[in-house]
């Protein structure tokens, strides 16, 4: 798959630009990209600091021909791209807290927002919101605990079109991969390799049901396994629950 890449300076967000090209009829592999949005937007409702820089911001097309696929699998298949593409790039283990963030130096790198447009049989297209922290040095007092750049992780200013290269060919091979087993049973090992929860205990957040833990991986849907105190093993679906470390 190639990636088209439509460039701005600045957005609102660039999922919704990446949205209103793919009600336009964008292909599979469109990305939108600028250097600062005015209302970036992380899950929850959270806003997305999207300051003008050397930061990434861009969002991607897809539209899978698999019957049944889930878009979340999709943020996994992104997700693990990223860490690789970084960590092959800086040389430093960048890891994964399941389902939407990456870690460096126990701090956000990343996040991932994935966002579709569906109808009642099918979904249309998927957009992959890519948030990476790569040269910024100052956050908000809100996040100045919790996040990172790549360039405070690894001590130097790093370039984003390196970043964004080997992002992109990490994900061009685990995609074709995803789009051949139709699951993520090929990708799977790396992925569970990459977990920061990884027979960690965790919380999982479900509204009815709170329960605790340890994170044993993903299946080959992506669901996490989490083993409970009576060692029967949860399937817990992205879309459903979140979870916390404990
Ligand atoms: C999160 O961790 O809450 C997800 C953050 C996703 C941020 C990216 S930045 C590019 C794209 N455009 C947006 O408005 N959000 C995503």
């Amino acid at each position: 798959m190639d990636i088209k890449i439509c460039y701005r300076k600045e957005v609102d967000s660039t999922n919704d630009w990446a949205r209103q090209m793919a009600e336009e009829g964008a292909c599979s592999g469109t990305l939108a990209l600028a250097d600062a949005q005015t209302n970036g937007r992380g899950r929850r409702g959270h806003d997305w600091e999207s300051p003008m820089g050397d930061n990434i911001y861009m969002s991607l097309i897809l539209r899978p021909e698999i019957p049944g696929f889930k878009a979340s699998q999709l943020t996994l298949v992104m997700g693990l791209s990223v860490s690789q593409g970084i960590s092959s790039v800086l040389g430093l283990p960048v890891m994964m807290k399941w389902p939407n963030d990456l870690i460096l130096s126990g701090k956000k790198i990343c996040g991932i927002l994935t966002e579709m447009s569906a109808s009642r049989t099918k979904i249309n297209y998927v957009i992959i919101g890519i948030g990476i922290n790569v040269n910024n040095c100052v956050f908000s007092a809100e996040l100045a605990d919790t996040a990172t750049s790549l360039k405070l992780a690894s001590g130097h200013a790093v370039d984003k079109r390196e970043i964004m290269n080997a992002v992109f060919d990490a994900f061009e091979k685990n995609y074709n991969i995803f789009l051949k087993t139709e699951d993520l049973s090929g990708i799977q090992e790396e992925y569970n390799k990459v977990l920061v929860n990884r027979d960690r205990e965790v919380r999982v957040l479900d509204p009815v049901n709170p329960y605790e833990g340890i994170a044993r991986g993903i299946n080959k849907i992506g669901e996490l396994l989490v083993e409970k105190p009576d060692k029967t093993v949860e399937k817990v679906y992205a879309g459903e629950v979140s979870i916390r470390g404990v």
